[in-house]
């Protein structure tokens, strides 16, 4: 990897050469795992992990990585540190970064995340903030390439909320060449000075219309961690825009439907779609896993792996 240190703070941070190569030692480190291959290549790393939202999934897909990859993993939580006392973010970073090999965190504004990584000695990885999720559109489209090969120059269609999913999707399609369709309820849109209408990106109004011939429909919850206030306006506002069996067949006969969970059937996402045959969640969920570990080698070791 060239010179100094590397950070995954956006789905941006990494070049087209970059995550390919991160999609191809997932899918070595993945078949590993399957088979109790025993590989350890990050023994004595130490990982911290930072939260100051809830987690189940980034929690353990983490903490059982780095475990299973040979390092140590120390768990810390606003309400358990210094942090829920108002240590300024710098100063943790400074301290917290000659103590460990890596960092990942999950917080709220993303430029919280940026001005820890500014003060960081090692890598930081992206949790999830407010603004984008990163490390759950890895997984995601490495579940698309297992069940459907390459995403260049198909078509994903997003449901639902302008959220911080929704703009990691939108830097995937840049990065990946594949187009994006979006539909979110008035009130709810994209924000036009965080992106641009153009070929990866086609914005429509009605959801069935960005549905259709989808190639993978994907969605998330109505109301994300932080906006909990506004839930009860927003599931007025949203009512329309649940991903149900009449949306997947305006898709691709053998479209994919996945979700980064948790879910909420009855409101996003209808029973009948997460839990039918079309469904892609549980590996969407799984790979987590496998295309962290995948990361952290590639933050920690580059490309000289076995
Ligand atoms: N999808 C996801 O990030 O889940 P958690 O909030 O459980 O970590
Ligand atoms: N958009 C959701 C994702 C949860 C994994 C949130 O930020 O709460």
């Amino acid at each position: 990897m060239a010179g100094g240190i590397r950070h995954f703070l956006q789905f941006a941070d990494f070049d087209r050469s970059e995550l390919e190569w991160v999609f191809d030692r997932s899918r070595i480190i993945k078949d590993r795992f399957k088979r109790y291959e025993f590989y350890q290549p990050l023994a004595d790393r130490t990982l911290a992990m930072v939260f100051e939202k809830a987690s189940t999934r980034t929690r353990v897909s983490f903490e059982a990585g780095m475990y299973q990859m040979g390092g140590s993993v120390i768990h810390i939580t606003t309400g358990d540190s210094q942090l829920g006392r108002a240590e300024p973010i710098e100063d943790t970073a400074r301290v917290i970064s000659r103590m460990v090999d890596i960092v990942m965190i999950r917080t709220y504004e993303q430029a919280k995340l940026e001005r820890f990584a500014d003060h960081s000695r090692v890598p930081v990885m992206n949790g999830l903030t407010n603004e984008y999720h990163p490390c759950q559109i890895l997984a995601d489209i490495f579940t698309f390439i297992e069940h459907r090969g390459s995403i260049a120059g198909r078509t994903v269609a997003w449901i639902g909320d302008a959220n911080n999913m929704a703009y990691t999707w939108l830097q995937a399609a840049h990065k990946l060449g594949f187009q994006l369709n979006i539909s979110t309820p008035p009130g709810y849109v994209l924000d036009t000075a965080r992106c641009t209408i153009g070929p990866h990106l086609r914005v429509f109004a009605d959801p069935i219309e960005a549905a259709r011939d989808a190639h993978l429909v994907t969605t998330d919850v109505w109301t994300s961690m932080g906006y909990e206030a506004e839930n009860e306006i927003r599931m007025k506002a949203f009512a329309d825009w649940q991903v149900d069996a009449e949306m997947m067949q305006a898709a691709q006969h053998d479209a994919i439907f996945m979700h980064c969970l948790p879910a909420h059937r009855g409101e996003e996402v209808s029973a009948d779609v997460i839990d039918g045959n079309q469904s892609a969640v549980w590996d969407e969920a799984e790979n987590r896993l496998h295309v962290q570990k995948a990361l952290m080698e590639y933050l920690l070791l580059g490309k000289n792996v076995s």
